[in-house]
């Protein structure tokens, strides 16, 4: 059954590792039927969470001028939301975290979005696929309190520079992961 899926990239580099398995991703996806809305978070309005807690209190899912209110309806409408992004720091970068935590204003103003899956597509320069569990960790931990069904990970540590995912089977793995949604 044709699926929509929210995907949400976290890498500021349009021609980056991440970048490039988010594509065949999303080529996979779409070649399935499914429909695809995207948002490159690095190149958005995004800043952090307030914690003012009047979320959806003026209309919109974040009261302060931030295209997280773009995001939100999406999320909400969606079946499947699909995080990308590269380690930075052992851990989340900041430019998707912002959206991961506006995830909150759901929470905030009691609007079910409970049962959807989620996919976790992420590189890393270092080749310990361990380095990965700063993004992995936080991802699966939001998905669990969420009631959201991690459907899938890749995960490709070893891939610095631009181009460095075609040396690997990361874009080949980002595509197969449309199979299991
Ligand atoms: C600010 C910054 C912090 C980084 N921190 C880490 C890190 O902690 N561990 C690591 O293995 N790679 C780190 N990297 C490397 C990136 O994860 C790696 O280059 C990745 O392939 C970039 O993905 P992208 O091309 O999709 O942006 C960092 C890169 C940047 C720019």
């Amino acid at each position: 059954m044709s699926k929509k899926i929210v995907v949400i990239t976290g890498s500021p580099r349009k021609d980056g590792n991440s970048f490039a398995m988010t594509d065949a991703f999303i080529k996979a996806a779409e070649s399935k039927g499914h429909s695809v809305v995207r948002f490159d978070a690095a190149m958005m309005n995004l800043g952090g969470c307030h914690a003012c807690e009047t979320c959806f209190k003026t209309g919109k899912a974040c009261s302060f001028d931030d295209d997280f209110n773009i995001i939100a309806p999406e999320i909400l409408d969606a079946d499947a939301v699909v995080l990308t992004m590269p380690v930075y720091w052992y851990s989340i970068p900041a430019q998707i975290k912002c959206v991961i935590d506006h995830i909150y204003s759901f929470c905030v103003a009691g609007k079910d979005i409970a049962g959807k899956k989620c996919g976790l597509i992420a590189c890393c320069e270092e080749n310990d696929v361990t380095v990965l569990d700063g993004v992995r960790i936080p991802v699966e931990r939001s998905a669990a309190l969420l009631k959201w069904d991690m459907f899938g990970e890749v995960l490709v540590p070893g891939v610095l520079n631009v181009g460095d995912i075609e040396k690997t089977d990361g874009c080949a793995r980002a595509a197969a992961l449309a199979d299991k949604l």
